[in-house]
């Protein structure tokens, strides 16, 4: 039986969640932001030969103050906010908000693109198990780079589609590591999530220290190659280059931007569900910056300070120029196969990736499952079931078509790169117009433990929309149009996603990647059907 929430809003009978303590909620998100986009993603970036160094850090700092920080006290804002009138999704949220019938659709994204990211997600999350069991076990002790670039692609079906459920040893971590997600969901926020992220995140920073007194203390590993050095790792990890032309190239921007909506999680729609779990007088914006500042002390601080050095030290400038996933699973198995005691420390890191990939991934299903049971009045355990179901066809989709990872990269790229930019622009746009900067900035303010400086009214009101929308112009025009990002002489040439799909002179289209928008879409339009039927139980319960 359904009963009113706060304000005449629907709530269902379940007892309502929330956070056991104010240090657990910050816990929580710092957990959803820290992930392998701070150990993994983030020194790929920053040691790129292009697009990296100095300039890229700059971008990545002014993205990070006029678009991270201030979409994430957005969304602490509104979410809370939503919490208080009986909602925990986004379609609720937006629902309850804007007060207008076609709200509930602008929370389409809150709730696909958390979904549609764990699609992935979760199999290298699954990837990291599988390397620290491997590591610890001795497997990774092999000899030469083909070796590990074979086992890699071995392990993760890279040759050929359906290889890895023909019996592939990775469909063990995978499936573990499923039940383990849906496991810990299914006890619920404080004595599941929040549980996690309190022990875990803890944890996470002792390895990672113990990994950083080791790196550091390294020296010079091949006394024959004295370049090769820490101290030199470090020197190329944070040469800055050419900041100049750097600045002047809009793909640093493009790039640095997307990273700061990844690495704090914001624009997913999943701190807009768990600030929703607040009380109505709890902090935001304190809380909201204590966990940005955790995880920049863990991007910055520690993401970038292990992995590109030590790598450098071991094998130089060229092995680490080769993308995230190769720097991850490749090049740094070669870097713990030279060191002392190299299984243990390369173990302790895949343990560190793992721990930080988990308490990002259960962050994906929370806006799921919130949804699943505001919007259609399921119990835990029916939503459990049917996100279990959903994400199980997705990930199924991903395993299996592992042929160059395509299915992977066409839902990062349709889902990871266009949904994010596209929702973090969204949700600045609804604080904006729909709710109003000045009842918003109040709003945030509510209980708040300290203030948020007076800059950033002007920069929410203004300065962010527009660096936002100029940003997802320019990224759709570039990936999605294929701009060459020349003003003087601009060519317009169909880029990998798109010829995927459609094919061009030189390479035919993709079946799996057309096969995989097919099924996104798909995915899209039944939740679009969900939230349709969502509405009329909030407008049935509501009367
Ligand atoms: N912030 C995570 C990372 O840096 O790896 C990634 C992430 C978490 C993306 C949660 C999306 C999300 F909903």
């Amino acid at each position: 039986m359904a009963r009113r929430g706060r304000l005449g809003c629907p709530m269902s009978s379940r007892p309502k969640e929330a956070w056991s303590s104010k240090l657990g909620v910050i816990m929580a998100v710092a957990g959803s932001a820290v992930g392998l986009g701070n150990f993994l993603r983030f020194p790929g970036l920053v040691a790129h030969p292009e697009t990296g160094g100095g300039a890229f850090l700059i971008a990545y700092f002014v993205s990070l103050l006029l678009v991270g920080l201030p979409i994430c006290w957005v969304e602490w804002t509104l979410g809370r906010a939503g919490g208080a009138r009986g909602f925990n999704s986004s379609p609720g949220i937006f629902h309850a908000i804007l007060g207008k019938p076609w709200g509930k659709y602008l929370g389409l994204l809150g709730f696909v693109v958390p979904v549609g990211v764990y699609f992935y997600y979760v199999v290298i999350e699954s990837w990291c198990l599988g390397y620290a069991w491997h590591s610890f076990a001795g497997n990774l002790d092999l000899s030469g780079k083909e070796a590990f670039a074979g086992f890699f692609a071995d392990f993760t079906g890279q040759g050929e589609d359906g290889h890895l459920l023909a019996g592939g040893g990775a469909v063990a971590f995978f499936a573990a590591v499923f039940i383990l997600n849906f496991a810990i969901i299914y006890r619920g926020l404080s004595g599941g999530i929040e549980l996690v992220c309190n022990w875990g995140m803890p944890l996470l920073i002792v390895l990672a220290l113990v990994l950083l007194v080791r790196v550091l203390t390294l020296g010079t590993p091949d006394p024959a190659h004295p370049e090769l050095s820490i101290w030199n790792g470090l020197g190329y990890m944070w040469d800055p280059k050419d900041v100049a032309a750097g600045l002047a190239n809009p793909a640093v921007w493009l790039k640095a931007a997307s990273q700061v909506f990844f690495t704090l999680s914001v624009g997913f729609g999943v701190i807009i569900t768990y600030a929703s779990y607040l009380r109505p007088k709890d902090d935001v914006v304190l809380s909201g910056l204590t966990s940005s500042a955790a995880n920049e002390f863990c991007e910055v601080g520690l993401g970038g300070m292990i992995t590109v050095p030590a790598a450098f030290a071991f094998l130089g400038a060229s092995a680490v120029a080769g993308g995230t996933f190769a720097l991850g699973f490749n090049v740094l198995p070669q870097v713990f196969a030279l060191m002392p005691y190299g299984h243990v420390f390369g173990g302790c890191f895949f343990v560190l990736l793992f721990i930080a990939a988990i308490t990002s991934s259960l962050s994906m299903l929370q806006p799921g499952i919130a949804f699943l049971e505001e919007g259609l009045g399921l119990d835990r355990r029916r939503s459990v079931a049917l996100l279990g179901f959903v994400t199980a066809v997705g990930c199924t989709l991903v395993l299996w078509f592992s042929r160059d990872l395509k299915a992977l990269g066409t839902v990062d790229f349709w889902i990871g790169d266009i949904g994010i930019f596209l929702q973090g622009t969204l949700l600045v746009y609804v604080f904006n117009l729909g709710l109003g900067t000045d009842r918003g900035w109040q709003e945030a303010h509510r209980g708040a433990e300290i203030g948020i400086p007076a800059v950033f009214r002007p920069i929410i009101r203004w300065v962010t929309p527009t660096y936002l929308t100029a940003i997802l112009v320019m990224f759709l025009l570039t990936n999605l149009a294929g701009w060459n990002l020349s003003l003087v002489s601009p060519a317009f040439a169909p880029t990998g996603p798109v010829v995927d799909l459609i094919g061009s002179d030189t390479a035919p289209a993709s079946p799996v990647a057309r096969l995989t928008v097919l099924f996104l879409a798909a995915f899209i339009a039944f939740a679009a059907l969900l939230i349709h039927l969502a509405g009329r139980r909030w407008s049935r319960v509501a009367r």
